[in-house]
């Protein structure tokens, strides 16, 4: 049997209609149930449903095989996995935001940066020499500017209207997200072939077809 971590949130039921597409099949009574781990129809694979953050941790202790979660995550927890598919699902961009656009050329000062990303945060403005104060919040990071917490934001971007909405503008754009399938190092070595039957029936319903 194979265990896969979905993250919860955003990208949860465009993951699971992928892997129904690909023949993995959750049935509607459990999947409606509030089991945080449910066996599919065919009882080859294993669900457990954790936050986004906990998916690499998950995965790269082998407590799941394989995991559904956004490259923002990754990016941020640098959890040491194999990456072997794009999904192409839950696009998004991680943006640095602020109310006045023009902040970081007027500011002469450290600029205070407020993200559940520090991370990725911390990496972008390093590498271009730009001093800042990282502010760790875990959501509703758009409201820091407007109570006066930060400056500027890292967050995730879909369709902008959490941003337009708190009436903050995008400065840069720091990277492209999408959700991605990630593998335990040693889950592809010793369940090599039912991980690369995932793969490749995942890969054919990506390409329009229908695995199973
Ligand atoms: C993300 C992100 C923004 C929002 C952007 O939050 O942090 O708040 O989505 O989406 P939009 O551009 O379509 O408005 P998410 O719902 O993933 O969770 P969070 O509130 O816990 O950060």
């Amino acid at each position: 049997m194979i265990t896969i971590a979905i993250a919860k949130g955003r990208m949860e039921d465009e993951a699971l209609a992928l892997l129904a597409l690909a023949g993995v099949r959750l049935d509607d009574g459990a999947r409606n149930s509030r089991r945080l781990a449910i066996t599919d129809a065919s009882g080859k694979y294993r669900f457990v449903f954790v936050k986004p953050a906990d998916v690499p941790v998950y995965v790269e202790h082998g407590i799941a095989d394989c995991g559904v979660v956004g490259r923002d995550v990754l990016l941020e927890s640098q959890a040491d996995l194999l990456l072997p598919l794009d999904l192409r699902i839950a696009r998004c961009r991680i943006v640095v935001a602020a109310v006045d656009a023009e902040i970081m050329t007027r500011s002469l000062g450290m600029l205070r940066v407020a993200t559940k990303y520090s991370h990725i945060a911390a990496t972008h403005f390093g590498a271009r020499g730009i001093p800042v104060e990282i502010i760790q919040l875990s959501g509703s990071v758009e409201l820091a500017p407007a109570l006066g917490l930060a400056d500027l934001i890292v967050d995730l971007v879909e369709t902008g209207r959490t941003l337009r909405e708190n009436g903050l503008t995008v400065v840069e754009e720091i990277a492209e997200s999408t959700g991605r399938l990630v593998v335990n190092r040693a889950s592809y070595q010793l369940k090599a072939e039912a991980v690369t039957e995932l793969v490749q029936a995942l890969e054919t319903a990506m390409n329009g077809g229908l695995a199973v």
